[in-house]
């Protein structure tokens, strides 16, 4: 039986799980919105995490999704490094996807191709403050992220810590308690 990746403890490389993945429609006139639909050429592009907003850390009010690399075909992974990333490493956390880019989101067989899912900007000091108002939070049980609920079991532990791919809270897997220390992106 194929397992939800948001229900294993510990993602296998190139195993074959159920993701969560959108439909998209055609690219609209949106930088964002049309660079994912050029990398993905079709394809169904794998969510991570619920859909949510970022109002109180970034005033970004719109609903969104970001998506989970770690599924994403060679040639979009390939196709995002060259258009975005080398450029400008993590921006691929900006690719986001709202509702109005999604026709339907379904649950896709999709190989596990590499680890990260995505690493977190370091833009202006919404990380210290994020960071800052979850000092004293844990993880909840499930490895659920408390900030905005990202389920995070499947998510490579490095140094004893997760790191949330929505918004970067670190958190150390032993004790629940929020990692003080920012890491520094990874490219
Ligand atoms: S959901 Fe925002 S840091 Fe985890």
């Amino acid at each position: 039986m194929i397992e939800r990746i948001e229900e294993v403890t510990q993602a296998v490389l190139r195993r074959t799980y159920l993701v969560k993945a959108a439909i998209l429609k055609p690219a609209r006139d949106c930088k964002h919105s049309a660079s994912i639909a050029r990398c993905f050429n079709g394809l169904p592009v794998p969510l991570f995490g619920p859909e949510h907003e970022d109002q109180d850390i970034i005033g970004f009010h719109w609903r969104h999704y970001h998506l989970d690399w770690r599924f994403a075909p060679t040639q979009a992974f390939s196709a995002a490094r060259s258009l975005y990333w080398d450029e400008q490493p993590g921006i691929e956390k900006a690719m986001v996807l709202t509702e109005e880019d999604i026709i339907r989101i379904e649950e896709v067989e999709m190989q596990m191709r590499r680890h990260a899912t995505a690493f977190p900007i370091k833009k202006g000091n919404w990380p210290e403050r994020l960071e800052a108002a979850y000092l004293h939070r844990k993880l909840k049980p499930g490895m659920v992220c408390p900030h905005k609920g990202a389920r995070l079991s499947s998510c490579k532990v490095e140094n004893g810590c997760v790191t949330c791919p929505l918004h970067g809270l670190r958190w150390d897997t032993t004790t629940g308690s929020l990692s003080p220390v920012y890491p520094t992106p990874t490219p």
